[in-house]
């Protein structure tokens, strides 16, 4: 039964939607519009079956929820996945767009794992609530990693100082995993503000050209989380932070983009009896969906973008010093601002 599955948060609605002439499944979750309209990607995954698929949609509806409301959004959380089967042909996406439509602007879908830009421009044919259209210039729009970037940068910071006391990055090492979309924009802005950098990513020639043109050290991939700095800053894959790659951790921060870095909410725990200050993965990484916002509410000059994007650094702050005072995790205490936030 949906109403005891172990995810199930009191979700506002699930709504499941089957087209049988283009093959498409899909289901559509609101977990909460308590701020306002639920906006969250559109995955297109391989489920093992409806059950998993559920499952994802109910988790990733919630984190949404969690992650607009922290980032100051006037924006729930809700979250679509539509089950890989047939063919991902226009029909489809066109009858995807007009169930969202059915909702009325309740959910507002962008890209996810699987979507591109290109097909939320289907999908708009059939429903204005989507976001994440390709855009030429302007503030808003087009790839939010290097929105994401000056996020995490800033986040980082705050981290650096509450925990190290220092207010700059001159000198300070970070270890970067990943150097795509956000974190090579990160590495930049580290390097131009004079950090320590050392490099990895899965492709090896992309972290040495890095390495080399920032003055950096490249690493082999599998030893990036073991590297003694001051900063892991994780950019790459979610759940890289277990118990085996906790134990390894020589470093005082872990701050970075990537979505979902804790394996389970068990890990936070772990980190904080390690007395490495982790940065919330959701809370830190949201300058690419304050743009994304910013440009579907037209809201999207670089100003106000910009201001938004800099306020996840003193949001930080409180996070860790409310970390000190109750002696939580930082991760729970973000869930309960969260929560707070959003009237549960
Ligand atoms: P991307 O696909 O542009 O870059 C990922 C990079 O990581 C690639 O260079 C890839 O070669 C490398 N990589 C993959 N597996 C790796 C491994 N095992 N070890 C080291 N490097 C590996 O992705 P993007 O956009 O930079 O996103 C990075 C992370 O940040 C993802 O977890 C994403 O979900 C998250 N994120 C991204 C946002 C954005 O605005 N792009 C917003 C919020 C979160």
């Amino acid at each position: 039964m949906i109403f005891d599955a172990p995810d199930f948060d009191a979700h506002e609605a699930v709504h499941f939607a089957q087209d049988a002439a283009t093959g498409l499944n899909a289901i559509i979750v609101l977990h909460s519009t308590h701020l306002g309209p639920a906006a969250g990607g559109c995955r297109w995954w391989t489920y093992a079956d409806d059950a998993a698929a559920l499952t994802d949609a109910l988790r990733l509806s919630r984190g949404m929820s969690y992650k607009n409301a922290m980032a100051g959004l006037p924006m729930g959380g809700g979250k679509a996945v539509i089950m890989k089967g047939a063919a991902k042909t226009e029909a489809m996406l066109e009858a995807f767009g007009g169930v969202i439509d059915s909702l009325g602007g309740r959910y507002v879908t962008a890209e996810d794992v699987g979507m591109s830009d290109a097909d939320m421009t289907v999908i708009s044919r059939r429903t204005k609530h989507v976001s994440g259209l390709p855009v030429a210039g302007g503030a808003a729009g087009g790839n939010p990693g290097p929105s994401t970037a000056e996020g995490v940068f800033v986040g980082m910071r705050a981290a650096v100082a509450h925990k190290l006391g220092r207010h700059d990055f001159a000198g300070v090492h970070v270890a970067i995993q990943g150097l795509g979309s956000v974190g090579g924009a990160l590495a930049e802005k580290l390097a131009v503000a004079g950090a320590v950098l050392t490099l990895a990513d899965i492709d090896d020639s992309r972290a040495r050209a890095f390495a080399a043109r920032l003055g950096a050290t490249a690493v082999p991939v599998g030893d990036i989380t073991g590297v003694a700095a001051d900063v892991f800053s994780p950019n790459a894959l979610g759940a890289v932070l277990d118990a085996s790659t906790i134990a390894g951790l020589k470093v005082a921060v872990v701050a970075g983009a990537a979505n979902n870095q804790l394996a389970t909410p068990t890990d936070g725990e772990r980190l904080a009896a390690r007395g490495i200050l982790y940065a919330p993965d959701y809370v830190i990484n949201a300058g690419g969906i304050i743009n994304v916002v910013a440009e579907y509410l037209g809201h999207g000059d670089a100003a106000s973008v910009a201001q938004s994007i800099a306020r996840i650094e003193g949001r930080l702050h409180d996070i860790f010093a409310e970390a000190e005072r109750s002696g939580r995790p930082t991760d729970a205490v973000a869930d309960s601002m969260a929560r707070a936030l959003i009237g549960r």
